[in-house]
């Protein structure tokens, strides 16, 4: 892997992802793509940028060909709250988005590395232990497209034979860039609120329990998993991984360990308590585990004494 592009790079992930991939590759060969936000300088670790709509197919061709691309971390997305509020918008930036991208990398031969998410679940799903292969039926426009998305990699695996490898990630917390529209936002937002404000409002109701994963783990299973022998893979689009499956009132009793007056009360967005509701509470990955040897490092106390400490610096 020698040129690698990142969609979506001042998002949550790809502007954690970029840096990461910069140390390892070099980062004057990992171009990172944005579209409509700017992206943070100091994030990005100064190596090059481009403005791109990855709607776009002419754009995204051209991209390709004038960086020599060989791999794309396609992270440019709509999350799930947000998707919710523009169908529309999501279904072409989530999968008119995600086919150029397929279609760029079947042209090119290229790599590709796509997020799917716990979305890709439903109410149908067994919440508990949510089995690798298992029903996927989501109520969400969101899920719909990542079940379409890991559904399309696998069709240009097998019938184009485009390196396509992808994982279902949890909610993903962080202190660097937070995310925006998501459901699982409200992990990283009480973290913030915890450190400036000492109260925090939570939209999801006590009790509801989703996986969860700390930033660093989420960006070295991207990469573990694309570096991964592809013999082994059975999956590919896309892997269960997960870290902790936490309730509000779980993250909450951990920051009061290190904020002993942070308050934290309910107001309960319907959208995404409905949307919360419909998602598992902790997925079986094993098959990760067994086909590429993912294994979390941090959990619930050694993520909040990082997050805290980090956040402390940073506002
Ligand atoms: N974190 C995402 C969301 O809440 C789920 O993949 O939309």
């Amino acid at each position: 892997m020698k040129h690698i592009l990142v969609t979506g790079a001042a998002g949550q992930i790809g502007s954690e992802l970029v840096p990461v991939l910069g140390k390892r590759y070099g980062s004057e060969n990992v171009i990172a793509a944005g579209h409509k936000t700017q992206p943070d300088k100091e994030l990005l670790d100064g190596g090059p940028f481009s403005s791109l709509d990855v709607m776009d197919f002419a754009a995204v061709e051209k991209i390709v060909k004038e960086h020599r691309i060989d791999a794309i971390y396609h992270m440019a997305a709509l999350l799930s709250a947000a998707a919710e509020k523009d169908p529309n918008l999501a279904w072409d930036v989530n999968i008119n988005g995600l086919r150029n991208i397929l279609e760029a990398a079947r042209k090119f031969n290229l790599s590709v590395f796509f997020p799917s998410s716990i979305g890709a679940f439903g109410p149908s799903t067994p919440a508990d232990n949510t089995p690798q292969d298992t029903i996927q039926r989501p109520t969400t426009i969101y899920g719909i497209a990542k079940v379409t998305g890991e559904l399309l990699c696998d069709y240009y695996f097998h019938k184009f034979g485009v390196d396509t490898r992808g994982l279902r990630f949890p909610g993903l917390i962080s202190y660097k860039t937070p995310p925006k529209g998501g459901t699982t936002d409200y992990a990283v937002e009480m973290f913030y609120a915890a450190v400036r404000e000492k109260r925090y409002e939570c939209f999801l109701k006590q009790g509801t329990r989703l996986d969860m994963m700390y930033m660093p783990d989420a960006i070295r299973a991207a990469i573990e998993l694309m570096e991964a022998d592809s013999e082994r893979l059975t999956h590919r689009n896309a892997f269960n991984i997960t870290a902790m499956s936490l309730a509000p009132e779980d993250i909450y009793a951990d920051i009061k360990k290190y904020v002993t007056d942070f308050v934290m009360t309910y107001r309960i967005d319907p959208l995404r308590q409905t949307i919360a509701d419909s998602w598992p509470h902790n997925m079986d990955d094993s098959a990760a585990r067994k086909e590429w040897g993912w294994r979390p490092e941090y959990d619930l106390s050694t993520m909040t004494k990082e997050m805290i400490k980090r956040l402390s610096e940073k506002v």
